[in-house]
């Protein structure tokens, strides 16, 4: 559990405060798609949950980001949102819902705060400001996100590490200073080099959150399927795994079905049964059928 009153629910002004170079704790965040990930996540005491796009990939069965839209974000921000969690909920804006124009992002963003979520996340830099600073005068907090940003894939030619030469590196910190400046109060920092994480953490006073980009940010995220090992196919070097949850449930699985084809499924005490009485009066013996 996180040192933070387990009662008090986490705000973005709180998260905003949290620059661990002032000696705050690392912020944690973790994905979450529906209530009982919310719930573990929250009885696990983490900081933030994120109701990512990465739901297209994990749970929607999609191979990138691209095709989630924000009735899908809202629909799974609805479920984290009802199970009341402690952690401060954000809400992925979808690829095309900040794109087009400022008013669409707002009411985007509004909707997904209507759904329960307490923040948004964008990614981009510089290009991004006039939305960023739109979705903030509507009091809605944003989170930004550099680095590796899924949702530019093609462009980025693939799911590629960014900021390896100093002119990308500059750039990144010119646009983390940049976001942070219109009123990002955190911002996410996936797929860059360890150094590039640390020179852009300096640079900034909202902490920075990293995937894939080393151990000096102010915090770290990891998507929900990855730490418990539901997700097997891919593991990107950045991962850690703390279960292997799949192979858990198909060993579980496989075994009900073993029960279930052997006749021990379901057992005496797992079925319910007549009143002796009843069972009388229609001509039944009680006990178990037997096969
Ligand atoms: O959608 C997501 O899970 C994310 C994280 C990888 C930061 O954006």
């Amino acid at each position: 559990m996180s040192s933070t009153d387990a009662r008090t629910s986490v705000t973005a002004p709180a998260v905003r405060a949290r620059k661990v170079a002032s000696g705050a704790e690392p912020l944690v965040m973790l994905t979450a798609y529906d209530a009982p990930g919310a719930r573990i996540a929250d009885d696990a005491g983490v900081d933030l949950i994120l109701v990512g796009d990465s739901v297209a990939m994990v749970v929607l069965g999609y191979d990138d980001t691209l095709s989630v839209s924000v009735a899908d974000i809202a629909h799974h921000v609805g479920a984290v949102a009802r199970a009341k969690p402690r952690p401060l909920i954000v809400a992925d804006l979808p690829w095309m819902s900040y794109h087009t124009s400022v008013d669409e992002a707002v009411n985007n963003a509004a909707t997904l705060v209507r759904a329960g979520a307490q923040a948004v996340k964008l990614e981009g830099g510089r290009k991004r400001l006039r939305v960023v600073e739109a979705i903030v005068d509507a009091e809605i907090p944003v989170m930004g996100h550099l680095g590796l940003t899924p949702q530019s894939m093609h462009a980025m030619g693939g799911f590629k590490v960014q900021g390896r030469t100093s002119e990308a590196a500059l750039a990144l910190v010119a646009d983390a200073k940049a976001l942070a400046h219109s009123g990002c109060f955190a911002i996410v920092l996936e797929g860059v080099p360890d150094a590039v994480a640390r020179m852009v953490t300096a640079a900034v006073d909202v902490p920075t959150i990293g995937i894939g980009a080393g151990p000096h940010c102010d915090g770290q995220v990891l998507v929900f399927h990855d730490v418990l090992g539901l997700e097997d196919r891919v593991a990107p070097k950045f991962v850690r795994r703390y279960a292997d949850l799949k192979a858990d449930a198909v060993d579980a699985v496989a075994r009900y079905a073993d029960d279930v084809r052997g006749g021990h499924f379901p057992a005496d005490g797992e079925s319910y049964h007549l009143a002796a009485g009843v069972a009388e009066t229609l001509g039944l013996y009680g006990g178990p059928v037997r096969r």
